[in-house]
C-alpha cells in the first residue's frame, strides 16, 4: 500500500489524507490505491518474463472485486480476467476488456450465460457434463467453435479455510479425475469445440508452495494425455490462490516466489514427458487487490464491560467485509487521524449490524478511542466489495480510486432510494382511504 503519515499524523493512501477523503466522500468508504493494484499487476508480468521461457497470461479473478473501474485498470496492465457470471462477464466486457483474454467459470452457469460467453466469443473454462453437452449442442454451424478449457479436480489439498478449498476431491467443482478420460474422448468428437488446454484451482488465501508445485505435475500429465486424444490442449491454467498478509503474523510467499515455483514446475514437468511448453496462464485474485484497499470508519458508540472487554462500534461491519463473520478473517486496524498515539488499548471492533457475530476484528491493538476517530481497516481489497450485501438495509459504501493525491469516486454510495428501487408494493397492498 502506498500508504505514509503525514504531518497531522494522519494516514495516507495513494497521497490522500484519509479523514479527509471521509469528511468529503463520507463513510464507511472503500479506499483503492491505484499505484499498489497496478504494482501487483506488473510483478506478475515481470515473474512470468523472468522464469517462463513459453508464453504466459496472467488474468484477474475478478470475484475479488468486480467493477468497471478495476477492470479497467487490470486491462490496461494487459491482464486479462476471470469472470464467474453474466454480471461478471458484462461489466469486465463494459469495461473495454477483449474478449480473447476472458475466461469464464462457473459451476452452473446458466444457458443464457453460455449463450452471452459464445456470443462473445470469450474462453469458457467447462466444468460439468451438462454444460460440455449444452454447449456442444448450442453452437451453431456458422460460427467458429468455442474455446474451452476442461476444469479438472486435481485432487490436492492444501491448508486454509475449508470453505476456499477447491482442488481437494470432494469439492463440487471441476471434473473428477476418473471421469477424464471419457470427457477427452467425448470433447474430441465435438466440432463445435475446441479444447484448448485444462485448469485448475486448488484453493484460496494459501501461504505454502508445494501444493502449486505438485499441482504442475498432475496438470501436465493430464495435458499428455489429453495430447493422445488429438485435443489441441496448448493452454495449461493453474488457477490462483496465492494468499496475502492480513495481519503482523502472516508471512505468505512473494509472487515472484510463487510464480517461479510454478514455471519451474511447468518446465521440469514438460522436459520429463516431453511436451512442448503450454502457454501458461495464472488467475490470481486476492494477490492482485487484497493489499490495495483499506476501509474507512467512523466510530461511535463504546461499551466496556469491566474486567471482560470493551466493544468499538463503527459505521459498518458484516455488511460491507463479510470475511471476519463467514471465515473467522482476522484483519489488522489503525486509527487514521492519530497515527502515532501510543496503542494503549485491546479492543474488539464491532460492527453495527443487528448481531452478535457482526465482529470487524475480535482482537484489536488501537490507542484510546472517542466517538468521531476515523478508524481504518486494512486489507478489505479482495472479497470485501464484492460479497458486500444490504444487510439490515445499509447502503453499501462508495469507493474511491487513490492516486498522488487525486480521489476518482468508483463506486456510488448508495442511497435509500437505491435500497427500494426494485421493491415493488403490490396495488392490493395500499392502504385505501
Ligand atoms: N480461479 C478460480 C477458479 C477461483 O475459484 C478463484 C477463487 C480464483 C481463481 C482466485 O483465487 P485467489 O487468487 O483470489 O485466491 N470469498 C473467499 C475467497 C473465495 C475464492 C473463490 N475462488 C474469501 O473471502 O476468502
Amino acid at each position: 500500500l502506498t500508504a505514509t503519515v503525514n504531518k497531522n499524523d494522519h494516514l495516507e493512501v495513494g497521497g490522500c489524507d484519509v479523514p479527509s477523503l471521509v469528511r468529503r466522500f463520507g463513510s464507511p468508504l472503500y479506499i483503492l490505491d491505484e499505484e499498489t493494484l497496478r504494482r501487483a499487476c506488473r510483478q506478475y508480468h515481470q515473474a512470468f518474463q523472468r522464469y517462463y521461457p513459453g508464453e504466459s497470461l496472467v488474468i484477474y479473478a475478478s470475484k475479488a472485486w468486480n467493477c468497471l473501474a478495476v477492470c479497467a485498470i487490470v486491462a490496461s496492465e494487459g491482464l486479462g480476467i476471470d469472470v464467474v457470471s453474466g454480471g461478471e462477464l458484462y461489466t469486465a466486457l463494459r469495461a473495454g476488456m477483449n474478449p480473447e483474454v476472458i475466461y469464464f467459470h462457473g459451476n452452473n452457469k446458466s444457458i443464457d450465460e453460455l449463450q452471452f460467453a459464445v456470443e462473445v466469443g470469450c474462453t469458457i473454462v467447462v466444468d460439468n457434463w451438462l454444460e460440455l453437452e449444452t454447449l456442444a449442442r448450442m453452437q451453431d454451424a456458422l460460427q467458429p467453435p468455442t474455446r474451452i478449457l476442461l476444469r479438472l479436480t486435481p485432487g490436492i489439498e492444501c491448508h486454509t479455510h475449508d470453505y476456499i478449498r477447491t482442488g481437494h476431491l470432494d469439492s463440487k467443482f471441476g471434473f473428477d479425475p476418473d471421469q477424464l478420460e471419457d470427457v477427452f474422448a467425448f470433447v474430441s468428437q465435438q466440432p463445435a469445440l475446441e479444447c484448448v488446454g485444462l485448469h485448475a484451482h486448488i484453493g484460496s488465501q494459501i501461504f505454502e508452495l508445494q501444493p502449486h508445485q505438485d499441482l504442475t505435475m498432475v496438470m501436465m500429465q493430464w495435458m499428455s494425455k489429453a495430447a493422445t486424444y488429438n485435443l489441441p490442449v496448448r493452454e495449461l491454467d493453474i488457477g490462483g490462490g496465492l494468499g496475502i498478509r492480513y495481519t503482523e503474523q502472516d508471512d505468505p510467499p512473494s509472487i515472484d516466489e510463487w510464480v517461479r515455483v510454478i514455471c519451474e514446475g511447468v518446465v521440469a514437468a514438460c522436459e520429463t514427458l516431453q511436451m512442448p511448453l503450454p502457454k501458461l496462464i495464472a488467475e490470481p485474485g486476492r494477490s492482485l487487490i487484497g493489499s490495495a484497499c483499506v476501509t474507512a470508519y467512523t466510530v461511535g458508540s463504546q461499551k466496556v464491560i469491566p474486567n471482560l472487554r470493551t466493544y468499538v462500534t463503527v459505521d459498518g461491519g458484516m455488511s460491507d467485509n463479510p470475511r471476519p463473520i463467514t471465515y473467522q478473517s482476522i484483519y489488522r486496524a489503525v486509527i487514521a487521524n492519530r497515527m502515532s498515539a501510543e496503542m494503549t488499548e485491546m479492543v474488539a471492533v464491532a460492527g453495527k449490524h443487528c448481531e452478535s457475530g457482526d465482529i470487524v476484528i475480535k482482537e484489536a491493538r488501537l490507542p484510546q478511542t472517542k466517538s468521531g476517530d476515523t478508524l481504518v481497516v486494512m486489507g478489505t481489497g479482495a472479497y470485501n466489495y464484492s460479497m458486500a450485501s444490504n444487510y439490515n438495509r445499509l447502503p453499501r459504501p462508495a469507493a474511491v480510486l487513490v492516486n498522488a493525491g487525486e480521489a476518482d469516486v468508483i463506486l456510488k454510495r448508495e442511497s435509500y432510494q437505491d435500497l427500494i428501487q426494485h421493491d415493488c408494493l403490490p396495488e392490493k397492498l395500499v392502504e385505501k382511504g
